[in-house]
């Protein structure tokens, strides 16, 4: 039988999660790759760490360069996180004739173009199917049973952080931090939770998802994106008072060549099936030509569900072993165009808007008129009188462009009926 030697840089979370299924359910990974999977070395910061698992002391090292420069090893599974040495010890790895599997959405994101190639040129295969929602096989699915699809649009809730924190605001009606905190203490949420609230999470997991949907490339850092961190739990019992969810949305459109891409927090109607996606969970929403509409749940983060993930990638990997292999092909970059994209101001969306408005004759119609002035037509209206002076009115908007909105707001706000615009969201439509 083929033996596959394994190197594991990092026994935290998610190393603890690969390393438990590859021992645990030994017989059955064996049988399907046909081939004996040993961890040959492990990587960590501490040998001498207390662990909740027992491994063997001769199997740590605290040199990564033990595993990349091994010849012994096939295969290096990048588990640490973060990016610049995570980067450095895939790079290494790959133009050793090392395989890699990694979960590390943040590497791949960044680097991830370059390290294809070295991948490519090396005849090593670069797998990162744990990058993305975690135990959700969402990569290998595209890839795979789904690639003779062109994809039209893929909607993601990809970050469980944020899913958790707006969740316990709707259902227990909570204030943005006492459900940040909750979640910190569930260990949902890092210590320094910014990355998940402020979506660069789920920026990391759209570019992966892009690359993957559309064969192209788009910075990060270009993706537009707001967090949650200005939710309130106001917002949240307007819109459910509508008849619709407030998620973090990661999602990217694909309407006759002009790509849209956003991570926003957004209102989806009660009956969107991403509606009920609830606590940590992650799902994806996919449209493709041929398959139709699809949906994929589950757990996007832990150490059992990533560990899935990654231990599917060493399978697959394992599989591929002798024989003729073919990577991922590296995607090209996307000619980002007036004409391919579809800029911030030309992008339509329905919206929800809530305004503080003097509670005195006319208010409302003049600010009903100067959304008509503009082109723009009202779904909804909601006014919740608080027997004061000022009243939260809250209307849902059909499609407009965002400059129209900008225009008919910017009419509003000069009028001293309108006190103040407390919140802007998307509503997906
Ligand atoms: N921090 C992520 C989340 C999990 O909250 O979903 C890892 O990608």
């Amino acid at each position: 039988m083929k033996k596959v030697k394994v190197g594991l840089l990092g026994l935290g979370n998610i190393g603890i999660g690969t390393y438990k299924i590859l021992t645990q359910n030994t017989e059955k990974i064996t049988g399907l790759s046909n081939s004996q999977i040993d961890i040959e070395k492990i990587l960590v910061s501490d040998i001498h760490k207390k662990r909740e698992i027992a491994v063997p002391k001769e199997l740590l090292t605290t040199d990564a360069y033990e595993i990349i420069n091994s010849p012994e090893i096939d295969v290096v599974v990048e588990l640490i996180g973060g990016i610049d040495k995570a980067y450095e010890y895939i790079k290494a790895a790959l133009l050793n004739g090392k395989h890699v599997a990694t979960a590390n959405k943040a590497v791949i994101a960044t680097h991830g173009m370059e390290l294809m190639n070295i991948a490519k040129q090396n005849r090593v295969l670069l797998l990162f199917e744990a990058s993305v929602a975690g135990g959700i096989p969402i990569i290998t699915a595209m890839m795979k049973p789904l690639c003779g699809n062109e994809f039209r649009e893929i909607i993601g809730i990809v970050n469980g952080t944020t899913n958790y924190i707006l969740t316990q605001m709707s259902e227990n009606h909570m204030e943005y931090e006492v459900a940040l905190k909750q979640a910190q203490e569930k260990g949902f949420a890092e210590a320094d939770p910014s990355s998940d609230v402020e979506g660069e999470d789920a920026a990391y997991k759209l570019c992966i998802l892009m690359l993957i949907a559309f064969g192209v490339y788009v910075d990060p850092k270009d993706i537009p994106r707001e967090g949650i961190t200005k939710i309130s739990k106001e917002d949240i019992d307007f819109a459910s008072n509508f008849g619709y969810k407030l998620k973090l949305l990661a999602g990217a459109k694909n309407s006759s060549g002009r790509l849209k891409y956003y991570v926003y927090p957004t209102l989806v109607a009660e009956s969107h099936p991403l509606a009920s996606v609830n606590n940590e969970f992650n799902a994806l929403f996919i449209k493709g030509d041929a398959v139709g509409e699809l949906m994929f749940y589950g757990r996007g983060a832990g150490s059992m569900p990533t560990g899935s993930a990654v231990v599917g990638d060493i399978v697959s990997i394992a599989k591929c072993i002798g024989t003729d292999l073919l990577n991922i092909t590296p995607a090209q970059p996307y000619p980002i165009t007036d004409e391919t994209l579809e800029l911030t101001g030309e992008s339509k969306s329905m919206y929800y808007i809530n305004f503080l408005v003097g509670d005195e004759p006319g208010a409302l119609g003049k600010v009903s008129t100067a959304f008509g002035n503009h082109g723009i037509s009202i779904q909804s209206v909601l006014q919740r009188s608080k027997g004061s002076n000022e009243v939260p009115v809250i209307y849902i908007l059909h499609e407009t462009k965002r400059k129209q909105l900008d225009d008919a707001l910017a009419d509003i706000t000069n009028n001293n009926y309108v006190k103040e615009i407390t919140s802007i969201l998307r509503v997906l439509s």
